[in-house]
């Protein structure tokens, strides 16, 4: 089959592409943490997704267009294109490239991969425009085989870039699938025994199958789901700022407890939110927030 093959050859590369991602994710972490306000940008958070996904369909079609122009022998309409294509591209990879500062594991060895092809394409369009801005037919058809070339490699990287997001799930929202939920179901706070839930302290609790944080102020207890919509990062165990947000301990995305509303990404999606109330009898119990 096919996609087996390309797996194992995708994962063969694991050897380079973990070191130059995990020595490349040290930087990018570094550098998009001091600019919060550009990462949240870059990744969507205004957006509700990432626009790179967006930003990818550019350049690929704009850069299909440069063989339509060598196909019908229009250089100058190809080399406009292949101009604009590379522009594309550098928007297109700054936003990855803000995606990638929060990727780990397999998924970051993949999207190495991604950019370092991506890279390679992009070196190829560059000397390709050179060429075509060169003078005699062995330069202008050097020009024309080195953008396909490169589309080739383009559409390789893309095919990776697929993988990242559709088999390993990088920055898909992990309650994609949940369900709502209306009914009100007992909660079981995870640690006092008498089922007391401390102040001001995030503390973990089960509503049937899923796991809650819940934080209590005074009479009134926050809850939102356990689990970090961006890469499932245990949000019991982040940390309280201004009391009504929780940051997660993984990437640092900041949600509003009383709703879920995602306030500091990277995270782009909304955490679920859920309602709690005394039981009668003792108690609490709980729902998800319409
Ligand atoms: S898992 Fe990435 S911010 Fe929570």
């Amino acid at each position: 089959m096919l996609f087996r093959f390309l797996t194992r050859a995708m994962d063969a590369q694991g050897v380079w592409t973990k070191p130059l991602g995990d020595l490349a994710h040290r930087f990018l972490f570094w550098l998009f943490q001091g600019l919060p306000g550009i990462r949240d940008l870059l990744v969507g958070r205004w957006l509700g997704h990432p626009p790179h996904a967006v930003l990818t369909d550019a350049p690929i079609g704009i850069l299909f267009l440069v063989i339509v122009f060598d196909v019908i022998d229009d250089p100058g309409a190809a080399a406009i294109t292949l101009a604009v294509g590379i522009l594309a591209m550098l928007a297109a990879a700054l936003a990855g490239f803000a995606d990638y500062a929060d990727t780990d594991g397999k998924a970051r060895e993949r999207a190495t991969l991604h950019s370092s092809l991506m890279l390679l394409a992009l070196v190829g369009y560059l000397v390709s425009l050179a060429f075509r801005l060169g003078s005699g037919p062995v330069a202008s058809a050097a020009g024309v085989w080195l953008s396909v070339l490169s589309f080739l490699v383009l559409s390789a990287a893309a095919y990776v870039g697929g993988d990242v997001v559709y088999v390993l799930g990088n920055m898909v929202s992990r309650h994609a699938f949940r369900g709502a939920g209306t009914k009100w179901i007992a909660l079981e706070p995870a640690e006092a025994a008498s089922g007391e839930i401390p102040e001001g302290r995030p503390i973990k609790g089960k509503l049937g199958v899923n796991t809650l944080v819940l934080v209590r102020q005074g009479e009134r207890v926050l809850a939102l789901h356990e689990t970090c919509a961006h890469a499932g990062g245990p949000l019991s165990e982040g940390k309280l700022v201004d009391g009504g947000i929780i940051e997660c301990p993984w990437h640092f995305s900041r949600y509003r407890l009383a709703d879920g509303h995602v306030v500091r990404g990277p995270s782009v999606y909304d955490q679920p939110a859920y309602e709690v109330r005394r039981r009668e009898g003792g108690g609490w119990e709980a729902r998800r927030q319409a």
